[in-house]
């Protein structure tokens, strides 16, 4: 193929792929290539743009490393990481509904028993979180795992903040026959996703606050049953309409109530006074979920 133009240049590209073996490589690349090619057609990039475009994903793959995944954030920031979980995770109606893992999750956090407090530092606003994890027919599920992470009431995961203890406000739970959890912790904040980087640059070039709304993470899972992860996004929180990775959904949301009983508050082995926040997991079996 010669004399690659604008008219030819989509079809050229497309058909250099035809000794692709794999069907679903060369369906997504012809994809790929036709909707870059259109986005090159509608804006018509100077060359200048188009050495800054390159510039910034430059930019966002050396500031990755083990622990930092700039691409990850954009793709969270840009809203593709919520659109792909949508379809990858199209629930019968009555089940949890799904939100972003986000970078913060740590495999192996510890074990716990019901009424532990994942807070080891003890900083913050005292929390008494509960609920049970249930079936679509509203039937405790016994042995269901709560895998548990959230940011500090300043904002910040252990991961992030050399202060804090190793598995902070982390933790595992099992259920028992009445599939109940319950746990000590401290309200979670609102905290701006990571800035430093090329994403945090393109988020104040558009105009975008990078801020996430108070939330606890949950992977809920149980022999049988698909799991969920998911978040309990704090009521009332300011950013709840303005999630930086597009993350919050209605039935997520819960009220953490501010509860002044000290008989209440020693019973629980909580200061007083604290906050008291509840929500139910819905689990599908593997089945109902296909
Ligand atoms: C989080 O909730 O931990 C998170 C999610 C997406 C980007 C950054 C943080
Ligand atoms: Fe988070």
């Amino acid at each position: 193929m010669r004399d690659f133009n604008e008219m030819s240049a989509t079809a050229a590209v497309i058909d250099r792929m035809a000794g692709c073996e794999s069907p679903r490589l060369r369906e997504i690349m012809t994809s790929v290539v036709t909707h870059l090619h259109a986005v090159i057609r509608e804006v018509e990039p100077t060359q200048e743009e188009w050495l800054a475009a390159i510039a910034f994903l430059t930019d966002t793959g050396k500031i990755c490393d083990d622990k930092r995944q700039e691409f990850i954030l954009l793709s969270d920031t840009l809203g593709v990481s919520m659109l792909a979980d949508a379809i990858n995770n199209r629930k019968p109606s009555g089940a949890t509904e799904s939100t972003v893992l986000g970078p913060f999750h740590v495999a192996g956090a510890p074990p716990r028993t019901m009424g532990d407090t994942i807070s080891l530092d003890g900083k913050g606003d005292p929390a008494w979180v509960s609920g049970r994890v249930l079936d679509l027919d509203g039937n405790p599920i016994e042995g269901a795992c709560l895998d548990v992470w959230q940011s500090s009431s300043e904002g910040a995961y252990d991961v992030q903040d050399p202060d804090q203890p190793d598995m902070n406000l982390r933790g595992l739970f099992t259920t028992g026959k009445d599939g109940r959890y319950y746990f000590r912790t401290v309200r979670p904040s609102s905290y701006p996703v990571p800035t430093d980087g090329p994403v945090g640059g393109m988020l104040t070039a558009l105009g975008r606050h990078p801020m996430r709304p108070a939330h606890i993470h949950f992977i809920v899972g149980a022999p049988g049953f698909e799991p969920v992860t998911t978040h309990v996004f704090v009521a009332g929180d300011p950013y709840l309409d303005s999630d930086a990775v597009f993350g919050v959904k209605s039935s997520l949301v819960e009220p953490f109530v501010e509860t002044d009983d000290s008989a209440r508050a020693s019973e629980l082995g909580l200061a007083n006074p604290f906050y008291v926040a509840g929500h139910d997991f819905v689990l599908a079996r593997q089945a109902e979920a296909d």
